[in-house]
């Protein structure tokens, strides 16, 4: 068992004076393997950006402890400590070429001019920027702005290194293809990361943990099938991935199963949660691939088609049950399936392995 490289203990920070403070993050507890990269995500707002620089010592927090390699670094100053930052915006010098970009920081620590020399250029061919050491970042493409920024991090050799949604100010298309890179080299260097998104999808490919924050506190931490096969509550549910919520109440326990009863009908689910019993209120977590749009039949919740879209590899419906209540629902292979059309009345089956209870959180 790997031991935490990088650990946050009742880590908080407060803005704000007198009766307006508030905790941007509030007393949060992670651990990080080294080697691992781990995303906080999270809405806007909720505390990434403030974490990280708690991380990265450019916000004192308001209490707690950052340890790396089991060293608290809350009293080193930002430049001496063993962690880089790539930012969003790059923060490249304008007027320095690509090589004194890179060089930078090795400057700064003092480091021969033959380490500094060789140093840039193993970084600037592990990461494809050979022959633009001349250039001014102005005459980079965006995705070689980047490159030159992460260059820069990584050139220090930091113990951890820092990403605050490094990928944001690209294209979609740049945006996957570097994500992938980013994501290889950081496992063939093998470095410590922790990399701030608001993006699910990318946390979703990109990491071994996915942190979710919301409101300044951690919801759930996981890895990406964790978080979406098991989600801790609603929030992570309704933010990671789309999630259709259908309360119901538990009418018999399995040593397998817990079968529900939604609308006077029937569902299986398998039985993650040990303490739900009978008469509980759970709520089941359907994603849209989890739902199989039949013809009506007794034993199956029934709904009228409100829409369908067709997108060659999938059909999408949106079914309106009787309550009002509107599911998404998505058919892979939909030539293999019957296709139904708006006012067509279907009945739902799930994929009972798919499905998730929680339980209610109304008291
Ligand atoms: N220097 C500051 N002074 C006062 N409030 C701040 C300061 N920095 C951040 N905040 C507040 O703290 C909260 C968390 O901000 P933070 O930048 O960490 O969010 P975030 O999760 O990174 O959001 P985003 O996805 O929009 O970047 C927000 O409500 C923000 O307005
Ligand atoms: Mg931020």
């Amino acid at each position: 068992m790997k031991q935490n490289y990088l650990e946050l203990k009742k880590l908080a920070k407060s803005f704000g004076k007198e009766d307006e403070t508030f905790f941007a993050v509030d007393h949060i507890d992670l651990g990080v393997k080294e080697g691992d990269l781990v995303t906080l995500l999270g809405p806007s707002g909720c505390g990434k950006t403030t974490t990280l620089r708690m991380i990265a010592g450019f916000n004192t927090p308001t209490s707690g402890d950052v340890l790396i390699d089991g060293t608290s670094v809350n009293n080193i100053p930002p430049n001496k400590r063993p962690t880089a930052m790539v930012f969003q915006n790059y923060a490249l010098f304008p007027h320095m070429t690509v090589f004194e970009n890179i060089a930078y920081g090795l400057r700064i620590r003092k480091e021969s001019p033959e380490d500094v020399k060789r140093k840039v250029s193993d970084i600037m061919n592990l990461i494809g920027l050979e022959n633009l050491e001349d250039r001014q970042p102005r005459q980079l493409s965006g995705g070689q702005q980047q490159r030159v920024s992460l260059a820069r991090a990584m050139v220090m050799e930091p113990k951890v290194l820092l990403f605050d949604e490094p990928l944001s100010n690209l294209d979609a298309k740049l945006r996957v293809s570097t994500r992938l890179e980013i994501r290889k080299l950081q496992q063939r260097v093998g470095i410590t990361s922790v990399y701030v998104t608001h993006d699910q999808e990318e946390a979703m490919t990109l990491s071994d943990k996915v942190v979710v924050m919301n409101r300044g506190k951690i919801e759930q931490i996981g890895s990406p099938s964790e978080i979406y096969s098991h989600p801790a509550n609603r929030f992570v549910a309704g933010f990671i991935g789309k999630a259709n919520f259908l309360e119901s109440v538990v009418v018999e326990v399995t040593d397998e199963q817990i079968i529900v009863s939604y609308q006077g009908k029937n569902i299986a689910a398998p039985r993650w949660d040990k303490k739900l019993k009978v008469n509980d209120k759970v709520v089941v977590v359907a994603r849209p691939e989890s739902i199989i749009p039949e013809l009506p039949s007794e034993d199956l919740v029934e709904g009228i088609v409100a829409n369908s879209v067709y997108f060659g590899s999938q059909m999408l419906y949106e079914v309106e049950l009787p309550d009002g209540k509107i599911l998404q629902i998505e058919v892979a292979d939909p030539q293999y399936h019957v296709q139904f059309e708006r006012g067509h009345k279907v009945g739902l089956s799930f994929k009972d392995r798919s499905l998730h209870l929680l339980p209610s959180e109304e008291k």
